[in-house]
C-alpha cells in the first residue's frame, strides 16, 4: 500500500476557509457569467439549466471528492500525484493531459478576460463602441490580453498563501451582492417575464446529444474539474480538513452564481428584444444594456466588471498553478520561472484565438469546422478534454486506488466518511464513468 506524501516546503490554506474561497474562487469565474450564459442560450434555455444541475450533482461533486482527495494524499501535481499512487504506469497521462488542458484554456480564457478588463474601462468613460468593433481592434484587445497573462503571472508567483488565497477572501463576497441587486433590476425590466420562461420553463424535446454534452462539459469547466485544479489546490489541504463538506460548498457556491448569472442576463435578454443564441459574445452585448437602464449605470457597470475581472483572475490563477506546480515539484524548476515560462507558452496559443475575433478572417470561421479557432478552443479543451479527464478521474479512483484505499484519507477531517463511502463508491465505478462515456461516444459518432 502506498502512503500519503509529506508536506515539505510545500505552501498550504492558512484554514478550511481560506481553501473554500480560494477554490470557489478556481470555480467561480468567466464560466459561471460569460459561458454559462451564451451556452444555455444556445441549448436552448430551462431544459439546459435542468440537465447543467443533473450533472453538477450526479458527476461534479464525486469527481470534486476524488481529485481532492487524490491531491491531499499525495501532496503533488497532477502528473506527480499518479506517479505516486501507481508507480510506473501510464496513469500519469492524466497528469499530462491536464498540464496541458490548462494551458490550452488559459490562452483563450485570458483573451476573454482581458475583454472583461477593458470593459471595466469602456464602461466607466460611457464609450459606445459595439462589441464587435471592440474585440476586433488589435491595439486594444491585445495589450489587456497581455496584462491579464501578466496579472496572473505576479499572483502566482507569490504562491500560495499570500497571493491566491488573500485575494478571493475579500472580493467573492462583494461580487455576490453586486449580483443580486443587478438581477433585482433585470427581472423588473418591462417585458421580462419571457426571459424567466426560457431560463425556467424547460422544453425537453429539443433536448439532444449535443445538448447533454454541452451540460456534461459546462459543469466540469465550470467547477474546475477534469484537468487536476482540484487536485493541485487539494495538495494544499491541511489534513484536518473536511474534503466531503469543502467540496460540496465549493459545488453549491460556484453552481449558485452560475443560476444567478442566468438569472441576470436572460430577463435583460428578453426585455431588449435581443436572440439567446448569439455565441462568445452575448453577455459582453446584454450587460451594458442593463446597465444602461440604471442611473449611474456606467459606475455600477465598471463596478462589475472590475469584479468580474478579479473572479477571473481568481480563476486563470489556478490554470496557472497547474502548469507551475508540475514545472516545480516535477522538473525542480525555480517558481519563478516556471511561471513565466507557462505564461509565454499560452500567450502564444492565445493569439490565433485572440485574431478570430474579427481580425483574421479565416480564423473567424476556419474550414471545415465552422466555428472561430476560440470557439474551436474552448470546444475541444473546455468541453472534450475536460469530460475525457474526469472519466479517466473517476476510472483510476473508482477502479485502481479504490474508494477503500481512499478512506483513510477521506476519514482524516470527516470521521462520518464511512456512511457516505458506498454512495461514493458507485458513483466513482459505474454512474460517472458510464455517463460520461456514453456522451463521448455519441459525440464521436455525431462527429463522424
Ligand atoms: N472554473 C473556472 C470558471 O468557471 C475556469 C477554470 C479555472 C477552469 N480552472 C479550471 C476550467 C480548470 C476547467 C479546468 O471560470
Amino acid at each position: 500500500m502506498v502512503t500519503g506524501g509529506t508536506d515539505s516546503g510545500r505552501g498550504q490554506w492558512s484554514s478550511k476557509m481560506g481553501f473554500i474561497l480560494a477554490a470557489a474562487g478556481s470555480a467561480i469565474g468567466l464560466g459561471n457569467i460569460w459561458r454559462f450564459p451564451y451556452v444555455t442560450g444556445q441549448n436552448g434555455g430551462a431544459a439546459f439549466l435542468v440537465l447543467y444541475l443533473a450533472c453538477v450533482a450526479v458527476l461534479g461533486v464525486p469527481v470534486m471528492i476524488a481529485e481532492l482527495t487524490i491531491g491531499r494524499f499525495s501532496r503533488r501535481n497532477p502528473v506527480g500525484a499518479f506517479k505516486m499512487i501507481r508507480p510506473g504506469s501510464p496513469w500519469k497521462l492524466i497528469g499530462y493531459a491536464g498540464v496541458a488542458t490548462g494551458i490550452c484554456i488559459l490562452s483563450y480564457y485570458s483573451v476573454l478576460a482581458g475583454y472583461t478588463t477593458g470593459y471595466i474601462v469602456k464602461t466607466l468613460i460611457g464609450n459606445t463602441t459595439a462589441y464587435e468593433a471592440f474585440t476586433s481592434n488589435v491595439w486594444i484587445v491585445l495589450p489587456l490580453f497581455l496584462v491579464f497573462i501578466v496579472f496572473t503571472v505576479l499572483v502566482v508567483q507569490g504562491g500560495i498563501k499570500n497571493g491566491i488565497e488573500r485575494w478571493a477572501k475579500i472580493l467573492m463576497p462583494i461580487l455576490l451582492l453586486l449580483l443580486v441587486a443587478l438581477i433585482i433590476r433585470s427581472v423588473t425590466l418591462e417585458g421580462a417575464g419571457r426571459g424567466l420562461s426560457f431560463y425556467l420553463k424547460p422544453d425537453f424535446s429539443k433536448v439532444t446529444g449535443k445538448t447533454i454534452l454541452a451540460a456534461l462539459g459546462q459543469a466540469f469547466f465550470s467547477l474546475s474539474l477534469g484537468m487536476g485544479a482540484m487536485l493541485t489546490y487539494g495538495s494544499y489541504l491541511a489534513k484536518k480538513d473536511n474534503i466531503v463538506t469543502s467540496g460540496l460548498y465549493v459545488a453549491f457556491f460556484d453552481t449558485l452564481i452560475a443560476v444567478m448569472a442566468g438569472l441576470l442576463i436572460f430577463p435583460a435578454l428578453f426585455a431588449m428584444g435581443m436572440q439567446p443564441d448569439q455565441g462568445t459574445g452575448l453577455v459582453f452585448k446584454v450587460l451594458p444594456m442593463i446597465f444602461a437602464s440604471i442611473p449611474g449605470g456606467h459606475l455600477i457597470g465598471a463596478a462589475f466588471f472590475l469584479l468580474l475581472s478579479i473572479a477571473a483572475l481568481t480563476s486563470t490563477i489556478s490554470l496557472l498553478e497547474v502548469a507551475t506546480a508540475y514545472m516545480v515539484d516535477e522538473k525542480h524548476w525555480l517558481r519563478k520561472r516556471a511561471v513565466w515560462v507557462m505564461a509565454l507558452i499560452c500567450f502564444a496559443l492565445g493569439l490565433p484565438s485572440i485574431l478570430s475575433q474579427g481580425i483574421v478572417p479565416w480564423l473567424e470561421k476556419l474550414p471545415l469546422v465552422g466555428m472561430s479557432f476560440l470557439g474551436l478552443m474552448d470546444y475541444i479543451f473546455g468541453n472534450v478534454m475536460l469530460a475525457i479527464g474526469a472519466l479517466m478521474i473517476s476510472i483510476f479512483f473508482g477502479w485502481l486506488w479504490k474508494v477503500k484505499n481512499a478512506a483513510a484519507e477521506l476519514r482524516e477531517g470527516c470521521p462520518g466518511f464511512g456512511r457516505i463511502a458506498p454512495v461514493l463508491d458507485i458513483m466513482l465505478k459505474f454512474v460517472c464513468p458510464a455517463l460520461i462515456l456514453v456522451v463521448l461516444v455519441f459525440l464521436f459518432i455525431d462527429v463522424a
